[in-house]
């Protein structure tokens, strides 16, 4: 096997996508439209089961953490206190020949002079700012007054309820505010596949506390979130912490790491981890004219908190997973010759599909209604998927495909016809060893539900 270049791997992953329903062109029929993606009958398995672990461990598994669901939508002022109004933008720049607008940082280099990446031509306008928010009117009347903005992070949500959740929950701090929610941007040049979409998903925390504890949890956040990377199945060494520089970091910020992934087109953030001090709560408190303070009991303290914030990307951190699954291996056809088995080893946790069930053959009555009452068995605890048509090994291979880590199959053994002691058995496959254990029934959900927890 020759060992494809990052290029045809990434087409492969695209292709594969498309092709088993994890991700398709928005609006494809009409020709699709630049920056936006759906998520297909696999692709919305894989993204809910990273949402809920996300979920679980931030939220169930920890007392000092609440969630929220904000509405995108919110009062414009909101968007004027945050400062995104005024200065979330990218330098934007258009070539005079082809007409491209184009980010000023993408723009290539040769021996110093400034080249459009499209056409080669040095005819650039100067950049400018162009705001990365999608304005739209709210009510009937399309005028100033009625100006607002789909939200670009659903953070600024949790600051502006801050007060709301913080009397409801009666969290001392440090707590944290936790949400996960669709966001978006009006990229200038999407691309990457999915990775730089202009509707995406965040998982934001917003973690509050003292001033004095915000660099001390800067750092823990971002071994809780790297280990987060780990239990999902991307590794600890194809992950890269940068360390924002002064240059790049937001202003309010006085410390940002860069969770990075080497996806196929290269070393990509997955993650932020910033400490964005009292920046948004004492804006929103100055706009507002509302008090935003917290109260400490033991000192009798009035202060507005700092805040430690995590802040992942759904779209990227599902692409990361499925690149980082993403393999080529041989196994024997059913004839025994080698070749080549595409196999998407995604972690049990996040699979799609948990489970398939199989009858050896699908004409055999008894066969086919054995495997129907073990997926009647697994169902109230995982997604499985049931299938009878064609050779055994195409459809292990199928399942392979869209990374199902286990295979039951219902032989002539579990009917007790060979051996009685069999009786009631089957086969578990697992899918990166392929090799087959046999397993009673009533022990088949007890042990999948282990593998996959
Ligand atoms: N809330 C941080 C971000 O959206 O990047």
């Amino acid at each position: 096997m020759t060992t494809p270049t990052d290029a045809q791997r990434m087409e492969k992953i695209v292709s594969l996508c498309k092709r088993r329903g994890f991700i398709f062109q928005s609006s494809e029929i009409y020709g699709g439209l630049n920056g936006l993606w759906d998520y297909g009958p696999l692709g919305v398995e894989l993204k809910r089961n990273l949402k809920n672990y996300w979920w679980r461990v931030m939220v169930h598994e920890r007392d000092d953490v609440v969630g929220m669901d904000g509405s995108i939508l919110m009062n414009r002022a909101v968007w004027k206190a945050s400062g995104h109004e005024d200065t979330f933008s990218d330098p934007m720049v258009d070539c005079r020949v082809c007409k491209a607008r184009l980010r000023a940082d993408q723009m290539i280099e040769k021996k110093g002079v400034r080249q459009c990446p499209n056409c080669g031509s040095k005819d650039l306008t100067e950049s400018r700012p162009f705001n990365l928010m999608f304005k739209t009117y709210v009510g009937a009347t399309e005028d100033e007054s009625s100006i607002t903005y789909l939200r670009p992070e659903t953070a600024q949500s949790i600051f502006v309820q801050f007060k709301n959740v913080l009397e409801v929950s009666r969290k001392k701090l440090p707590f944290g505010i936790a949400q996960i929610g669709k966001a978006f941007r009006n990229e200038i040049n999407p691309r990457n596949f999915t990775f730089r979409s202009r509707e995406f998903e965040q998982m934001e925390l917003e973690y509050f506390c003292r001033a004095e504890e915000g660099m001390r949890l800067l750092e823990y956040w971002k071994e809780q979130r790297l280990k987060f990377y780990e239990n999902i199945g991307i590794p600890r060494d194809t992950l890269h912490v940068k360390t924002v520089s002064d240059e790049e970091r937001a202003f309010y910020s006085t410390g940002t790491y860069d969770i990075e992934y080497d996806f196929p087109f290269g070393r990509q953030e997955l993650e932020g981890v910033a400490y964005r001090t009292d920046y948004d709560l004492s804006q929103h408190q100055k706009a507002s004219g509302k008090s935003l303070e917290y109260f400490d009991e033991e000192t009798k303290q009035r202060f507005i908190p700092h805040v430690v914030e995590p802040s992942a990307g759904v779209d990227r951190t599902v692409l990361a997973l499925i690149c980082e699954a993403y393999s080529e291996d041989e196994a024997p056809d059913e004839k025994g010759k080698m070749e080549t088995r595409l196999v998407l080893r995604f972690h049990p946790r996040i699979a799609p599909i948990k489970c398939a069930v199989f009858p050896l053959l699908k004409n055999k009555e008894q066969l086919v209604a054995k495997a129907k009452e073990i997926v009647d068995l697994l169902r109230p605890h995982m997604n499985v998927f049931y299938d009878e048509s064609g050779a055994i090994g195409r459809r292990y291979r199928r399942q392979d495909e869209i990374g199902t880590p286990f295979g039951a199959t219902v032989d002539f053994e579990t009917l007790g016809e060979k051996d009685a002691s069999l009786r009631d058995t089957v086969t578990l496959r697992d899918r990166d060893s392929m090799k087959q254990e046999r397993v009673a029934i009533q022990d088949l959900a007890a042990i999948l539900r282990a593998r996959i927890a």
